[in-house]
């Protein structure tokens, strides 16, 4: 197996050189920003007549909610001093602004009162939903289904965009390996092909085909890049990753998302390697515009610009910006970095004008782009019509059901039978309406979800008793309320327990330096455990957990991540069987948060873990997840066979070609998530022992099977050599499906 590299050195550079060709799926469309003739002529004529400091003001974002609703945080600036700021040319965009009435005011103030008549771009966190409130991202993410995402993120748009916002800043893309880290429930997990798919899915949802629509916001990629790899899952800590780690895991689900069009990306607060991402000239220009050929904008994350000084790579604030909009960030959100110092730096030489009439030149294509130069308004009645329909629920609804993962379902005690005639529902989580709401709902309102509560109970209908119980809250050592639950359990055929996290244990600042249940919620589910009644656990949760008691005792755990405002009526669906669970996890959970980092697409080492105390393994637990990457149950059982390869020698601009037969061997119709690995046995740098290449989702009838077909090009199964160069290297691989698999080489 090792000859195969040995001598190869003469052809290998000339074999590089052939697949150093990007492999993600090129642009299908012209860039959508810029290269109009006539706008680039209108954008020049603008810049042309522009002093600095009024293209200074085109190029800061900063927070302009009418109210502190949204955000109590941050200070309001007062509804004329807003305008008047916006008169005077010193804003060009503002985020937490809602509303049309406000958001048209505004707009007035810049599009017929300001010097250039420059419309605002209004920006906001629509993360997971406007005020239809969809699962968390990561949630999303458990469904593996692309279209779901791209239809709830449509949704969004249509909800936010009819309140007057032109652009989100979402998706967050950042791949996570550590799931202490807050944010982990904000993005798609642990891998970069399901994160990139979720990317580009979203960006997709969110713009649509026509970015001048009344249903289209522009995209945001978010935080470039690596954010998602802070030390410690300390958030906005420092990361320290190879170049090949960050290209390789990191990069790619931004690359999906400028290949699916996407008008933005922001740039993060972690340094990257020493150097903060939002002065790193490496990521933000070189690969993202010269390589990637982005021609949108890039937006600092809040303060991020300013923060350099703190990081310890700008002496000041003008050195700051400087180094910021030299690096490639073309908007400050919120640090007024670049219009308070810029000025200075521009004058003494450290910052040539043009690169600030390039960075306003992207901005401002975004804007014609978006058509907010022809009419800048936003529709008054449509607010009313669009946000929280039905329609919209019923697809939230959809998305939360899809996106649950049983991890356990001992003796078939899900779904509910008819012989279960009273069910305790018990949980600090079980009636609650804020925590489904999940960490970023921005307008979500808690009156508008359907607890798990409610949603059992209309559910089970007039045959069926309910009783409830909260038991404990989820946090505290509180245990007085544990009696009242086990009274009631025992007055029942089944417990429902809704335990996990509160919404405020993820999303930004929110990390946790330890990922077992919090409070006394473990001893509750012992107490109830020991009735002897049959518990099914129904976990409410922004990260992955450590669950190991209950995984070892608890016969029932359904993963149901914080689901939005159908919370309830998406889990009573899966609970009484009237849909089938197909989620599969998008990260891994661990045994104990000392597991972490512990992922899927790992590397062998050279002493992989066996019985044998000098190989790479805990002396106190074993080295296994408690339940992997794309693990995930179903009411049915499917079954593998036949996997198959159409040819075993492929070369490298060729395709891999499997197939195999998945049969539902069970008496329900069912989907189930098809997932394909491989393994490159040998490489100039090492290789994963299981790295996703693709997935596919199919619905199959109960005793039916359907042949299941992948065709990957081989050229995605490259990596990041020592030198930076994208390489598919010949020689053996394996591939894997479910239990089963096969081999084939790539050839010269
Ligand atoms: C900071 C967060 O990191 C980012 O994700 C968000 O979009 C901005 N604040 C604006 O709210």
């Amino acid at each position: 197996m090792h000859a195969r590299r040995c001598n190869r050195i003469g052809w290998y550079v000339a074999f590089v050189a052939f697949v150093a060709v990007p492999w993600t799926a090129a642009r299908a469309e012209a860039p959508r920003f810029g290269r109009d003739p006539a706008i680039e002529k209108r954008i020049d004529d603008l810049i042309g007549r522009m002093t600095l400091e009024e293209k200074l003001g085109q190029l800061t974002q900063q927070w302009g909610a009418e109210t502190q609703d949204v955000n109590p945080v941050v200070t309001r600036t007062k509804r004329d001093d807003m305008l008047g700021l916006i008169r005077a040319g010193k804003v060009g965009s503002l985020l937490g602004t809602h509303g049309a009435e406000y958001t048209n005011a505004l707009q007035k103030a810049a599009f017929e009162e300001s010097k250039y008549k420059i419309p605002l771009i209004l920006g906001n966190d629509v993360i997971h939903g406007y005020r239809t409130i969809f699962p968390i991202p990561l949630g999303g993410a458990a469904t593996w289904d692309p279209k779901l995402v791209e239809q709830a993120a449509h949704v969004a748009a249509v909800e936010s965009a009819a309140t007057g916002t032109h652009w989100t800043f979402a998706p967050m893309v950042d791949v996570c390996r550590d799931p202490r880290w807050g944010r982990v429930a904000e993005g798609a997990g642990e891998d970069p092909l399901l994160g990139s798919e979720m990317a580009a899915a979203a960006v997709r949802g969110f713009q649509g085909d026509d970015l001048t629509a009344p249903d289209s916001v522009v995209a945001c990629a978010k935080h470039y890049v690596a954010y998602g790899a802070p030390e410690g899952g300390r958030d906005y800590n420092t990361v320290d990753i190879s170049l090949q780690t960050l290209h390789d895991v990191y990069l790619p689900p931004f690359r999906a998302a400028v290949d699916a069009g996407v008008g933005t990306l922001m740039s993060a607060f972690n340094e990257i390697n020493g150097v903060p991402a939002s002065g790193c000239r490496y990521t933000l220009t070189t690969v993202l515009r010269d390589q990637w050929h982005f021609d949108g904008f890039v937006v600092s994350d809040w303060g991020s610009v300013i923060e350099m000084v703190a990081h310890g790579y700008a002496s000041d604030p003008a050195d700051a910006a400087a180094k910021a909009i030299t690096a490639g960030v073309d908007m400050d959100m919120s640090s007024f970095s670049y219009r308070d110092h810029l000025p200075r730096a521009v004058a003494d030489g450290r910052v040539p004008e043009s690169v600030v009439d390039e960075a306003l030149r992207r901005v401002l294509r975004v804007k014609f782009a978006i058509g907010l130069f022809d009419d800048p308004y936003t529709d008054p009645s449509l607010e009313k019509k669009v946000i929280l329909t039905p329609e919209h629920r019923q697809v939230a609804r959809e998305v939360a059901r899809s996106s649950f993962v049983l991890l356990r379902n001992e003796g078939d005690l899900l779904p509910i039978g008819e012989d279960v005639k009273s069910i305790a529902v018990i949980g600090p989580l079980a009636d609650s309406q804020k925590d489904p709401l999940g960490t970023w709902a921005g307008v979500g309102k808690a009156e508008d979800v359907v607890t798990v509560l409610d949603g059992i109970k209309q559910r089970a209908g007039a045959g069926v008793t309910v009783r409830h119980a909260r038991g404990c809250d989820v946090r505290g050592d509180d245990t007085s309320g544990i009696a009242e639950a086990v009274e009631a359990a025992e007055q029942s055929d089944l417990v429902v327990l809704v335990i996990g996290e509160s919404d405020d244990m993820s999303g930004e600042g929110h990390s946790r330096a330890s990922i077992e249940l919090p409070g006394v919620q473990r001893q509750l589910a012992q107490k109830l455990h020991a009735t002897g009644k049959p518990v099914a656990v129904v976990l409410l949760n922004g990260r992955p957990m450590a669950l190991p008691w209950l995984a070892e005792n608890i016969p029932a755990i359904l993963v149901a991540w914080h689901p939005g405002v159908e919370c309830g009526n998406a889990i009573a669906d899966v609970l009484f069987g009237d849909f089938n669970p197909c989620g599969k996890l998008p990260i891994t959970f661990p045994r104990a948060t000392g597991q972490i980092p512990i992922y899927t697409a790992h590397k062998n080492t050279g002493r992989p873990p066996r019985d044998d105390r000098y190989t790479s393994k805990y002396i106190d637990l074993p080295w296994t997840p408690q339940y992997p990457f794309g693990y995930g149950l179903s009411y049915t059982q499917f079954t593998y066979r036949n996997l198959s390869i159409k040819a075993q020698e492929l070369k490298a601009d060729g395709t891999l070609e499997v197939a195999v037969d998945v049969a539902n061997a069970g008496k329900r119709d069912g989907a189930e998530i098809v997932q394909l690995y491989v393994r490159d046995l040998v490489g100039s740098s090492t290789r994963p022992v299981r790295q996703l290449v693709g997935f596919q989702k199919v619905q199959i009838p109960a005793g039916q099977d359907r042949r299941v077909k992948f065709s990957v090009p081989v050229r995605s199964l490259g990596f990041h050599n020592w030198d930076m160069q994208y390489v598919v290297e010949p020689g053996d691989f394996q591939f894997f499906i479910a239990d089963l698999e096969g081999t084939f080489r790539v050839v010269e």
